[in-house]
């Protein structure tokens, strides 16, 4: 896995590698300049406070954790430390890690909110000790420092063109169930109005569904409501935000007796990638981890540091509570049977005989993936 993750991280883009590059750069100016103005800042050894929402959909701690992990070490020469929280989708219980990381004194929080609003409180309280905030793929409200995520309202505008391509003609002779993500998650309103731009006027909604919290067994329910409501025959595709809810739609089509409808995913989930194979799942979005989790790691670092973020974070968002967040913001890639090994394999995501397992290697032979 390391050597993977090793390899993936060397994967980036080049604009990822300037972005690293410029960033190592203008932190030793800054560095040598709060040096001289003799105010005692942090070395390599620091400790970041890293809080991620849930472990019901795999990335979380597959990839964010351990590449974040890595690259913290990395720019620390092994001194730097990451403090660890996962909040398993509860609000409160991510407000209390905050206060526990706050009362221990981390150097820096690096924060993907379970619910961007109710995190605000301790942001607040995280910044008023001192700390600095990194947002993390989610957009939290309050005063945070910097923000590090994937063009969110592009992963859904993928997502639905996607599927637009994959009903074709079809697109007239029914309609679509779509399967919206967590309603405190601010991706998954950016998921949803990318999908919108692109699938309104072209494909008619028949259901439409906010998740509670992205589970695949309430995803799994609201699409057995919509077969019920809609009828098994009228249903052409659906429009899933991510591969974990993919999969209990799947299984809900599966056992309604319905087949070869296009649902789409994100994250490129080892089982989602499987199901892409098969041919049970027509796309997910591809959304390259090491990338990410690079950034904030280089954003916590240099925060934790007192070093600027100008040669890391370019971009500046806007949040509902804070304006001009300096920010990075990764491209993402459309992921279908074509491209599974141009990109996940590729990049060192997985190997192919990771995909190709056991019962799934017929399957990948006949894709030529084996
Ligand atoms: C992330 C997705 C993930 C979803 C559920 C979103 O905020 O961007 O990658 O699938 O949350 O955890």
């Amino acid at each position: 896995m390391n050597t993977r993750m090793r390899r993936a991280a060397v994967a980036v883009a080049a604009g990822a590698m300037a972005v690293s590059l410029a960033a190592c750069g203008s932190a030793k100016e800054s560095g040598d300049k709060a040096d001289s103005s003799g105010s005692a800042k942090k070395g390599d050894d620091i400790k970041v406070g890293l809080l991620l929402p849930e472990n019901a959909t795999a990335r979380y701690e597959k990839f964010d954790r351990p590449l974040i992990e890595k690259k913290v070490k990395e720019l620390t020469d092994g001194k730097g430390e990451v403090v660890y929280a996962n909040a398993k989708q509860d609000a409160s219980t991510q407000n209390q890690q905050v206060d526990t990381m706050v009362t221990n004194k981390v150097d820096v929080l690096i924060v993907d909110a379970v619910d961007s609003k109710a995190i605000a409180g301790s942001v607040k309280k995280a910044k008023d000790a001192g700390i600095p905030v990194v947002a993390y793929d989610r957009l939290a409200e309050g005063p945070i420092d910097a923000y590090t995520s994937f063009d969110n309202v592009t992963v859904g505008k993928t997502q639905g063109e996607a599927l637009l391509k994959a009903l074709g003609g079809k697109a007239k002779d029914g309609q679509i169930v779509m399967m919206n993500g967590s309603s405190t998650d601010p991706n998954a309103a950016q998921f949803k109005q990318g999908a919108h731009s692109v699938l309104d006027g072209k494909v008619k909604i028949g259901r439409e569904y906010d998740t509670k919290e992205w589970k695949p067994e309430n995803a799994n329910a609201n699409m057995e409501g919509a077969i019920s409501a809609l009828g098994k025959d009228k249903i052409v595709g659906v429009y899933s935000a991510n591969d974990g809810m993919a999969g209990g739609i799947i299984t809900a089509l599966k056992a309604a007796g319905i087949a070869d409808v296009p649902v789409t995913g994100q994250d490129a989930e080892l089982a989602g990638v499987q199901r892409i194979v098969t041919g049970e799942q027509y796309m997910s979005v591809y959304k390259p981890y090491p990338q990410e989790a690079d950034v904030a790691a280089e954003m916590a670092v240099a925060l934790a540091q007192g070093k600027s973020l100008d040669s890391i974070a370019k971009d500046k968002v806007d949040s509902p509570t804070n304006k001009a967040v300096p920010s990075v913001l990764v491209p993402v890639v459309s992921l279908t049977k074509d491209n599974i090994k141009d990109t996940v394999i590729k990049d060192g995501i997985y190997t192919v005989n990771e995909i190709c397992a056991g019962k799934f290697k017929a399957a990948c032979d006949k894709a030529g993936l084996s």
